[in-house]
Formats: structure tokens, sequence, C-alpha cells
């Protein structure tokens, strides 16, 4: 079986929870469930990865058998759950939990360090952001809670507390703040941690410049690889010690790659409106 196909089961754990704890994105035209995101429910922010993009991500780690991996951001832990199922090691996953109490994903840096303060200060009280609490019981009920490490705080400003002495990280997913010089800010945090052979993979990739400029910057100071996967949002992959032909092959199982002429009509369909 190929791994594709042995991670759209393993993972089928996930959306199993989340139909009972997350409500579903619907989008205007898609290519099916797995082409859905996730929101905590009655909250129309944050926004997950969509399934499609997680079951990419899981592949990809399993591929490889990476141990350690790096999150910005936990939201509520749906992107999570894809990585930390697939890892072998521990999964450090920091959040301000800014978007959850704003609603919406346009804020300023002050207003981030300020989230970051309120939220730790909850949390010490026992009063967990909705999110945290989401992210920490899928965790338990999809069995890698012992691999977690849910941690409240800044990109980029707390990311090198987070690890351990001499702990490598095999994979990171950056997919915080996607405005200004942040993504270049949150990835340029994590390279010092970066293992020998390791993956960065990006989200929102697709027509964000400041998600552009992010992967620029990776690429250039890791000197890898790059490859682009076609999904909803985009996942754009940085390699450090692998080839990147060794990860290409996974767009063959992407719904727009397979399926290229549905793919131009629901283009078409969504720039002139059209619900299909
Ligand atoms: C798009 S959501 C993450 C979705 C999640 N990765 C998933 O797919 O399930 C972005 C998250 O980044 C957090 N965030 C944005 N900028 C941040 C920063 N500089 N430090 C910490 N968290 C940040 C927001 O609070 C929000 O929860």
């Amino acid at each position: 079986m190929h791994i594709w196909e042995q991670s759209v089961k393993e993972t089928q754990i996930l959306r199993d929870c989340a139909e009972k704890n997350l409500s579903r994105k619907n989008y205007s035209y898609c290519y099916g469930e797995l082409d859905d995101s996730r929101t905590i429910p009655n909250q129309p922010y944050p926004v997950s990865l969509t399934e499609e993009e997680g079951i990419l991500l899981h592949a990809l780690i399993k591929q490889f058998g990476l141990s350690n991996g790096y999150e910005i951001a936990t939201a509520f832990g749906y992107s999570s759950s894809y990585i930390g199922l697939a890892l072998t090691g521990q999964l450090y996953s920091l959040d301000c939990y800014v978007e959850e109490s704003e609603g919406q994903m346009d804020y300023s840096f002050q207003r981030m360090v300020m989230e970051t303060e309120k939220s730790r200060a909850r949390v010490a009280a026992g009063d967990y952001p909705k999110g945290l609490s989401i992210a920490r019981a899928m965790a338990a009920a999809t069995g890698w809670i012992d691999r977690s490490s849910f941690v409240v705080g800044l990109s980029p400003n707390h990311v090198a507390e987070l690890f351990p002495m001499g702990v490598k990280i095999d994979f990171a997913f950056i997919d915080g703040g996607h405005f200004d010089d942040q993504p270049t800010k949150d990835v340029a945090a994590i390279i010092p941690f970066l293992s020998e052979k390791a993956i960065v993979a990006f989200h929102d990739s697709r027509g964000n410049p400041s998600v552009a400029n992010a992967i620029e910057h990776c690429r250039t100071v890791v000197g890898g690889g790059l490859v682009d996967f076609y999904t909803r949002h985009g996942i754009s992959i940085v390699t450090k010690g692998i080839r990147s032909d060794e990860i290409e092959g996974f767009s063959r199982f992407l719904f727009r790659e397979k399926m290229p002429l549905k793919r131009l009509y629901f283009g078409i369909a969504g720039k002139l409106g059209i619900k299909a």
C-alpha cells in the first residue's frame, strides 16, 4: 500500500474526532469532504488546514520517519494532530491565541504581545483558551498526548525557550501570522534548531507574498530544495538534507492534480461567484 493510502487510513480517527467536536468550514467550491477546513463551533476564526493538507503532512513525516516537530501555530490543534500522530518524537506547538480572542485574522504585533500575556495569565489560573482545551482533548483522544507540548507563547520571541537543551527539530510547520514579515520571522526562529535531515512546511503558500518571502528566506538559508503542492491553501515544502524529487510524487494524489478539468471548472465558477 502506498504511504498516502496508509496516511488516509491512519488519520481517519482525527476526522471522526473532528466530526464530533469541530465545525466544518464550507467553501463555495470544493473537491469533497477532504477539501474542507475546520473551525471551533460558532467561531469563524481561526481556520485549520484542510483534511487533504493534513494527510499530506502526515504522509511526508511518515515517509522519512521524522522524530521531533515544531508548529506555529496550534489554533485548536487540528494540524497538530495530523503532525503529532505521524511523528515518532515530540511535537512542540506554540500559540498566543490572538485569533481566538479577536475572532478575525487581522491584528498587530502589539495585539499579539498583549494576547500572549493575557492567555498566559488565564492558563496560570486554570482557565484555558478554548483552542488549547480542544487541542489537548484531541491529542488525548487520538493517542499522542504524551508526545505533545502545547505552549502559550509568541513567535518569534518564545521559540528558543521551547526546546530542551540539544533537541533538534526534523519537521516544522509555519502557519502563524500571514502578514508583513511575520512568516519570515517565524521561520527564521526555527532554522537554527533544524536537524541535518529536515522538512519545513509552509501553509497558505498560494498567492501570499509574505509567505512567499518566508519560503525564499528559508530556502536561501537552509540551501535545500523546494516543492509546491497545489492544495486548497497551498503547501510548500523546503527540504534540508532530503532530495526534493523524493517528495514530488505525493502531488499525484492531490485532488487538483488528479482532476485538472474539474480544477478549471471550479476555478472559473469560483471567479464568477457561482456556488458549485
Ligand atoms: C491559521 S491559524 C493556525 C491553524 C492551525 N495550524 C491548523 O491548521 O489547525 C493561525 C494561528 O496563529 C496564531 N498566531 C498568529 N501569530 C502568532 C504569533 N506571532 N505567535 C503565536 N501565535 C500566533 C493565531 O492565534 C492563530 O491561532
